[in-house]
C-alpha cells in the first residue's frame, strides 16, 4: 500500500512494456481487490491499483451517489479529474504508458467519466458492469480509443437500456466500441475474464 500521489494504490511492475493496467474497484472495495484479475488479463504487464478516496457507510467508492444508480453528478467530475490527475502522477513516477483502464461496477463508471473528461489519460477501456456516469456530458474526442464494455443481461443495477446507451455515447465520441451482453448478473464471471483477455490480447 503506498500513500503517496494522492491515492492510496498498489503498482506492481511487470516485465512488457505495454501499457499497464488501471484496475478501479467496485463499490466497498480496494486497491487490492482487482489484481488477481490484472494479473490473469495481463501477466505480463504492469499493474496500477488506486482505492477510491468516497467513502459509504465505510465502503470506498470512487464518487458520490444520491441513491443506487443516482450520481452526485458535480462529485462524479470532481473525482474524475482528481483521478485522472493521480493516473498523470502515477505514469510520470512510475515511468509507464497511457494505461487502459479495467473497471468493474463503481470502477467502470469512474473509468466511463474519465473517458469523457480527460480522454487523454487513458489508452482504452475495460468496462465491467457500467452505467451512463454523466447524463450530459462534454462531447469527447475518443477518436480510435478501443473500449470494451461487458454487461450482464439479468444485472438488477444496471438496466439494458442504460448500457447500451453508454456505448451509444462512446461511439458518438468516435471511440472503437465493442459492447457483449452475457447472461449473467452485476457479479463478473469467467466468461468475462475469458472476454477481456481476448480483447486485450487481439
Ligand atoms: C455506482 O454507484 O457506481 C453503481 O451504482 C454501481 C455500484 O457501485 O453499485
Amino acid at each position: 500500500m503506498t500513500q503517496d500521489l494522492s491515492f492510496i494504490h498498489r503498482f506492481e511492475q511487470g516485465t512488457s512494456a505495454a501499457a499497464p493496467l488501471l484496475l478501479l474497484h467496485g463499490t466497498g472495495g480496494n486497491e487490492n481487490d482487482l489484481l488477481p484479475l490484472g494479473k490473469t488479463l495481463a501477466p505480463d504487464r504492469s499493474l496500477l491499483s488506486p482505492r477510491g478516496k468516497v467513502l459509504e457507510n465505510g465502503m470506498p467508492r470512487f464518487f458520490r451517489r444520491l441513491a443506487e444508480g443516482v450520481f452526485d453528478e458535480l462529485d462524479v467530475i470532481k473525482r474524475a479529474h482528481e483521478l485522472a490527475d493521480f493516473i498523470v502522477a502515477a505514469s510520470e513516477a512510475y515511468r509507464q504508458a497511457k494505461p487502459i483502464a479495467v473497471g468493474f461496477s463503481n470502477g467502470a463508471n469512474i473509468a466511463a467519466a474519465i473517458l469523457v473528461l480527460r480522454p487523454e489519460v487513458l489508452s482504452g477501456a475495460i468496462l465491467l458492469r457500467a452505467m451512463v456516469p454523466l447524463a450530459n456530458p462534454p462531447q469527447a474526442d475518443l477518436v480510435q480509443k478501443p473500449v470494451l464494455i461487458i454487461s450482464g443481461a439479468s444485472d438488477p443495477i444496471i438496466p439494458a437500456s442504460n448500457a447500451a446507451q453508454l456505448a451509444a455515447m462512446l461511439k458518438d465520441a468516435h471511440a472503437d466500441v465493442q459492447h457483449l451482453t452475457l447472461p449473467a448478473g452485476h457479479n463478473l464471471t469467467q466468461t468475462d475474464v475469458t472476454l477481456a483477455s481476448k480483447w486485450l490480447n487481439r
